[in-house]
């Protein structure tokens, strides 16, 4: 049997039963996102529904999907009792577009509108999301995948899109916790869910065919928590990061690392037999559990088939190291972090003021967060080189808005580009990208109760 790519399944009655919970397609409604309240079942049967916010009544949201270089219009319209927007992560867009209430437009008021109106210049895994009060936002639901396929679609038999997320929830009530401003999670890992889902659902289980050769685009949308992956029954290559291709697909030897906000596609040959199952496995602290589990009814494509070849590359603009300008970022604070003072507005605060002031992380000794100066102005097209120093107990998930970087090796080399990049605790990261888009953008963790109590700082690009 040949391949059989996506766009052909799509059609058939069986491609339904693969993509249970995103409606690819255009409907009437596809220009509009529409921001509301949404009853999810989203524990198990059994259990009561929960209260969640979703776009055009689905939490999460449905995937958006266009071709590179394809144009994406959404008007966004705020059914919701608070002010929102949307921010469309990693694409490389114009400044006005990027959905960052408070800096690049005004929060959409409930009963009000914004329409969105861009190009997807790369093709690749991305998502959209909130970007206002964005703890409680993307915590409740508002967000979605956003799919930029290649011109020339991969030899794939089939994709799969799996949105990772967990959520705080009172299974007695099957409510989420309220408390998004809870001083623990502010000071600590973040705001880390003890449900958790792919794509809305537990224990998510897909067919597959032995064989069968996939495309997976893990999205982790979740505010805080860092998922290290495993492939059992599956024998996987990492093909792009972040949307962007790696040069050579990386055969999957270790954990995949994914914190909040990143992507990773994958491209997976199903290895397990007839009448059993594989995985992605989640490596928590102590246990292995199926994040998705892969049910092999039968025999797909008869041999399997030599590595995947590279996805075509996107055009990013090069960085030119030997030039780069060093900007340095030093992280510090929160719980066990040993920060004393630091400055608000200028003025140096005690460690009580700035916890009074809902502050607990400090970029370069402020927490000033979105009311402090700009970590830098810069000059289009120069090459920044920025070293981050993640002086604190926990890890972080640090996103520019606008441009991807470069993650630079220890060993100086260019690694990935990425548009989050994961620090451990106490370790250090450099970073290097091309100034190339003008505008005010945000940097800022991705754990977002974090983002919320100081680590968020802007790039000015002119
Ligand atoms: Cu994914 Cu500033 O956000
Ligand atoms: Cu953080």
């Amino acid at each position: 049997m040949g391949n059989i790519n996506r766009r052909q399944l799509i059609g058939s009655a069986a491609a339904l039963t693969f993509f249970p919970r995103y409606g690819a397609f255009a409907d009437e409604n596809a220009d509009l996102l529409s921001a509301q309240e949404v009853s999810v079942q989203l524990l198990p049967d059994g259990y009561g529904t929960t209260n969640l916010w979703g776009y055009n009544g689905s939490a999460p949201g449905a995937e958006i999907r266009v071709t590179k270089g394809g144009r994406v219009t959404r008007t966004l319209r705020n059914g919701l009792s608070q002010p929102t927007s949307v921010h469309w992560h990693g694409i490389r867009i114009a400044n006005a577009m990027d959905g960052v209430s408070g800096l690049t437009q005004d929060a959409v008021q409930p009963g009000d509108a914004f329409t969105y109106d861009f190009v997807a210049p790369d093709a690749g895994t991305y998502w959209y999301h909130a970007h206002n009060m964005s703890t409680q936002q993307v915590g409740m639901g508002l967000y979605g995948p956003l799919i930029v396929e290649e011109a020339v679609l991969p030899d794939i038999d089939r994709e799969e899109v799996l949105v990772l997320d967990d959520w705080l929830i009172n299974p007695d009530t099957a409510q989420l916790d309220p408390d998004f401003a809870a001083p623990h999670a502010l000071s600590h890992a973040g705001r880390i869910g003890n449900y958790i889902t792919t794509n809305g659902i537990a224990n998510l289980t897909l067919p597959a065919r032995k064989n069968e050769r996939l495309r997976l685009r893990l999205i982790n949308a979740s505010n805080a928590r860092i998922f290290p992956l495993e492939l059992q029954g599956l024998d996987g290559w990492i093909v792009a990061m972040d949307g962007m291709p790696l040069a050579e697909p990386q055969k999957v030897a270790q954990a995949i690392v994914l914190g909040p906000a990143q992507r990773v596609d994958l491209i997976v040959d199903v290895t397990a037999d007839v009448g059993d199952l594989a995985h992605l496995v989640y490596l928590e602290r102590r246990d292995a559990f199926s994040q998705v589990a892969f049910a092999v009814s039968d025999e797909g494509a008869s041999t399997t088939r030599p590595a995947p070849a590279a996805l075509p590359p996107n055009h990013i603009a090069p960085v030119n190291l030997g030039e780069a300008t060093a900007l340095t970022l030093n992280m510090e604070g929160g719980a066990m972090g040993g920060l004393r003072a630091a400055t608000l507005g200028g003025v140096q605060k005690s460690m009580r003021e700035i916890v009074d002031a809902g502050r607990f992380w400090a970029f370069n000794g402020a927490v000033d967060g979105m009311e402090g100066p700009p970590l830098a102005r810069l000059s289009l097209g120069e090459t920044v080189r920025l070293t981050i120093r993640n002086d604190t107990a926990f890890p972080h998930a640090m996103h520019l808005h606008g441009m991807h970087f470069h993650e630079i090796g220890d060993d100086g080399s260019l690694g990935p580009l990425r548009d989050t990049t994961l620090l451990e605790r106490s370790t250090t990261r450099e970073i290097a990208f091309v100034a190339d888009n003008p505008g005010e953008w945000l940097l800022h963790c991705h754990m977002l109760s974090h983002a919320a109590s100081g680590m968020t700082t802007r790039i000015v690009v002119a």
